[in-house]
């Protein structure tokens, strides 16, 4: 069976977040599933340079105003179609934002046409290629199922919601340059609350619809986390399922990991704290057994960490120390680098997106703390349970559906992976880790915490199976 991925993202080859990880992995999971899936994605200057054995697979000579090719080739590993065009894709940064830290102004001609390009590749139309599912990850993918559905033709859809908070959406003046027929500025196309929504046309015309947890895929039917799209979802309800993410084994594996100071797995757990004393060293923390936590995160307001933020004076106080590595909103990172600043040798931040001092902070942390409002599905507490970093999360989203909450009974069942709180909130927050020190303090049961995450099966091979059935469904 052949699949057509399309996101705006692709591990290793361009990442901001989540989205990039799983596209990334999800080609390779499938692969033992009888699905060959090849994933389409823009020709960011990183892509161009990643890419190998590339030959023109299509050349447009206008495509959103200007000559465009769409290559075939692969990619560190990965099968790939890029859309090489320069006038949208080759763009230093940040895919989605300028170096003013604004969205790009024409973010909907560039993906529109990445759209265009998607259902055009899979219904056979540029050549010798011919998708039996296509696959489309988020917003910037999405306008393929509308093209599909008023053009005609094609394969079957799938729509993956990573985030709803993100539909792309754009003033009603922006349906013109879609080149889409005036019936789909309608409730089941593109419109949504009288401007064009990428992600609302997806939602509205995709054959399946996926989202990352079965959580999130019950939350966004109601009017607290659907952001306006819960309506259409409810009506669509039957064609909607939540599949959650898995992770890359072989990316993240403490036992081969080069970005470790030492390698460990739960047979020597003990070899772990090696990487604690690295990362004392890293972040400027004092030395000592005692906690430290760890947070890898976009740092806004989806992850709650404005809330984390005016706790550390509090935190501190308890005698935790704190490793932060994340970038975002301008008043969260000044409230951590000022709390830094407050408490030089118990607060360590490091304000950029670095990968490798990532999987040091899952290497070497105690815990791993994500306490976001919402959650569509989260990866980094699936990475602190496969490196013992214990996840002290939110119950929302993927976060409720991937880790079990140390309370007497999961403790005494000997379930317990991690901390759970609820509703995301200072004070709840505030026990979640009085709690968390509690459980550390008993040296033994904590032991056993992190040994039971890192047995715990976060692999694809169970999603990367609903997945392929899902396909399988559809043809
Ligand atoms: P989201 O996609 O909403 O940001 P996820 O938990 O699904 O949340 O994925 C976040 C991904 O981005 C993880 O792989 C995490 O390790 C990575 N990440 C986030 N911030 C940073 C950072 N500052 N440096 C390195 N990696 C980061
Ligand atoms: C989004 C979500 C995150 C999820 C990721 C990958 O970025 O915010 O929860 O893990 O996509 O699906």
């Amino acid at each position: 069976m052949q699949v057509l991925s399309v996101a705006s993202e692709v591990y290793p080859l361009i990442k901001t977040g989540g989205l990039a990880d799983v596209a990334g992995a999800l080609p390779g999971a499938l692969a033992k599933h009888g699905v060959t899936m090849r994933t389409l994605l823009p020709g960011y200057p990183a892509v161009m340079a990643a890419l190998e054995n590339a030959v023109p697979f299509h050349r447009y000579e206008k495509l959103m105003g200007h000559a465009a090719t769409v290559l075939a080739g692969t990619a560190k590993g990965l099968e790939v179609f890029v859309l090489d065009a320069p006038h949208l894709f080759n763009r230093p940064g940040n895919p989605y934002l300028g170096p003013d830290g604004k969205d790009w102004p024409d973010n909907a001609q560039r993906f529109a046409a990445l759209s265009q390009v998607a259902a055009a590749l899979a219904r056979g139309d540029l050549g010798a290629y011919k998708a039996d599912v296509l696959h489309l990850h988020d917003w910037q993918a999405a306008l393929a199922a509308v093209y599909l559905r008023y053009q005609g033709g094609g394969p079957k859809t799938v729509m993956t919601v990573h985030n709803i908070a993100f539909n792309g959406q754009f003033p009603p003046a922006y349906f013109g340059i879609l080149d889409l027929p005036p019936q789909a500025f309608a409730i089941d196309g593109v419109e949504f609350y009288g401007n064009v929504s990428f992600l609302k046309g997806g939602l509205a015309c995709a054959n399946a619809i996926t989202t990352v947890s079965p959580t999130y895929a019950n939350e966004i039917c109601t009017a607290d986390y659907g952001m306006g799209m819960q309506g259409l979802l409810q009506a669509r309800k039957a064609v909607l399922s939540g599949i959650v993410n898995g992770i890359d084994t072989d990316v993240w594996n403490p036992e081969t990991d080069s970005d470790l100071k030492a390698h460990y797995s739960v047979r020597n757990l003990a070899a772990r704290d090696a990487n604690k004393r690295a990362i004392e060293q890293r972040f400027g923390l004092e030395p000592g057994d005692g906690i430290i936590h760890g947070v890898v995160s976009r740092l806004t307001w989806q992850k709650g960490l404005d809330i984390f933020a005016s706790l550390l004076d509090w935190l501190v106080g308890t005698g935790a120390r704190l490793a932060l590595v994340g970038t975002g909103e301008p008043n969260i990172e000044a409230a951590v680098m000022a709390a830094a600043a407050r408490h030089k040798g118990r607060i360590g931040v490091v304000t950029k997106y670095d990968e490798a001092l990532s999987h040091l902070v899952q290497g070497g942390c105690d815990t791993m703390l994500v306490p976001s409002r919402f959650e569509p599905c989260g990866l980094t507490q699936l990475y602190g349970l496969r490196y013992g970093c214990v996840p002290v999360v939110a119950r929302t989203g993927g976060l409720a559906d991937t880790i079990i909450d140390a309370n007497d009974a999961a403790i005494s069942a000997g379930v317990a992976t991690g901390i759970q709180f609820s509703p995301v909130e200072g004070a709840s927050l505030q026990n979640a880790l009085s709690r968390t020190a509690g459980l550390f303090a008993n040296k033994p049961a904590w032991m056993n915490m992190q040994l039971r995450g890192m047995g715990t099966d976060v692999s694809w091979d169970r999603s990367a199976a609903a997945y392929a059935s899902l396909y399988k469904g559809l043809i």
